[in-house]
């Protein structure tokens, strides 16, 4: 039986495009690859597999209770917990994050009370994006509204990674030097994260 690594970096991929084998996912595994080769736990997620639903503010979270939407975001809170490192795979939608991405993040809510705001103070985070332009810029908003909400959780935003001009699913995969760097990222957060 395969020795459990206690030591081991706990690093949680989030595929926030509807679209499997598509750029995010590639882009999502091939940085949890790299964490992989230095021995890091790794576990990737498809928001489009799982039911979550919006959150509606009735902040029943903050007192001790349950989500009162009862969909798999209960399952995925203890993941995010648990994790060293949380990296948050979109595209580009219409400048900002897909539906599936932003409904993900706006049940962090859980997170925004006393009581929860130490399960997730201080865990480190990565930004990992595909769009169709040609330009940086065009992801800026969708950098903005991570940098922003994440800051007010209190978490760590330590990488981005933009991969522009990559259209068609499997697109990303004549990005060479972006599918790359990525790898290295993964690597280094195995190895360098700190808990
Ligand atoms: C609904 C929708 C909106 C999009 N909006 C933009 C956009 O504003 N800017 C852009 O550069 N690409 C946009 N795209 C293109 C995607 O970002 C691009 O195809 C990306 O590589 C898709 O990643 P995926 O393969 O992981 O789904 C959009 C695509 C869709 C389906």
């Amino acid at each position: 039986m395969k020795k459990e690594n206690k030591t081991a970096k706990r690093i949680f991929g989030i595929v926030g495009s509807p679209r499997k084998k598509g750029n995010t996912h590639i882009l999502v595994s091939t940085i949890l690859d790299g964490a992989k080769e230095e021995g890091a736990t790794t576990e990737i997620l498809f928001l489009g597999d799982l039911n979550i639903r919006e959150c509606d503010g009735c902040h029943i979270c903050w007192k001790g209770k349950q989500c009162s939407k009862k969909d798999d975001m209960n399952k995925l809170y203890p993941k995010i917990i648990q994790s060293n490192v949380i990296i948050f795979g979109t595209p580009v939608y219409w400048y900002g994050p897909t539906a599936l991405m932003k409904c993900f993040i706006d049940r962090f809510v859980y997170f925004n009370c006393q009581e929860n705001r130490e399960k997730i103070r201080g865990k480190s985070a990565v930004v990992a994006v595909p769009f169709e332009e040609e330009t940086p810029k065009t992801a800026s908003l969708l950098i903005k509204f991570f940098e922003k909400s994440l800051q007010y959780l209190e978490m760590n935003l330590i990488a981005k990674i933009l991969v522009p001009g990559v259209s068609r699913k499997g697109d990303i995969l004549k990005k060479e030097d972006r599918l790359a760097e990525g790898y290295t990222l993964g690597r280094r957060l195995a190895r360098y994260h700190k808990d």
